[in-house]
């Protein structure tokens, strides 16, 4: 069997610099100020940063692909399920999309980070810690205009991860819900998991 790919800095260095050649400025913009906080995140949970470093940087790199691309991309690997409403707006499997692409720079890399780059976009139990770190750096790092630098401070103050994501569903899962828009099975089973995990915590 072959072995899993040990990480080095160069690795996170030669993939930043493919980012910075594949996306829009803004897009690579966003893409750090995730990383910034997603270190932060990782430092204070005992995460691996170079992990964080890697699936922070690269979580977006297929988010500017047209529907098309992503969708062709998924469907030529049979890595990926894509459920029913990801088949429906293939934009939300540009997680899923980035994750096959960096697999093919650096085959064997850990499934984790694969993991947490797949499940940024819709949410799900597959995504692990690291994932939760991914999800709410992409949600609050500084440059994202849609909740207040309060509310941010916020949510990073919680106690773990797993709060941080659980307080970001409380608040988009009744939005997408007044938009009308499908909400994903795994959003909803990863919500409801937290919040029985986190209740159970509660009790002890
Ligand atoms: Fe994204
Ligand atoms: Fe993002």
């Amino acid at each position: 069997m072959p072995s899993m790919h040990t990480l080095k800095e160069t690795d996170y260095t030669i993939l930043e610099e493919i980012v910075r050649r594949s996306v829009s400025q803004s897009r690579f913009k966003h893409s750090l100020l995730t990383l910034k906080v997603a270190v932060r995140l990782a430092q204070r949970f005992s995460v691996d940063c170079l992990k964080a470093k890697i699936a922070a940087v690269w979580h977006d790199y297929a988010r500017e692909w047209s529907g098309e691309q992503i969708l062709a991309t998924v469907l030529q690997s049979n890595r990926c399920q894509p459920q029913k409403c990801e088949l429906e707006n293939p934009m939300l499997l540009h997680g899923a999309a980035a994750a096959l692409e960096l697999e093919k720079y650096i085959p064997y890399i850990d499934n984790e980070i694969l993991l947490a780059i797949r499940w940024h976009t819709i949410g799900s139990v597959k995504m692990g810690r690291l994932g939760y770190i991914i999800y709410t750096a992409d949600f609050i790092e500084e440059s994202r205009k849609h909740i207040t630098r309060h509310e941010k401070a916020r949510l990073e103050e919680l106690e773990s991860p797993e709060a941080m994501v659980l307080e970001i569903l409380d608040d988009t899962i009744p939005y997408l819900s007044v938009k009308r828009k499908t909400i994903a099975e795994s959003t909803l089973i990863l919500h409801h998991q937290l919040r029985q995990g986190l209740m159970a915590g509660y009790e002890k």
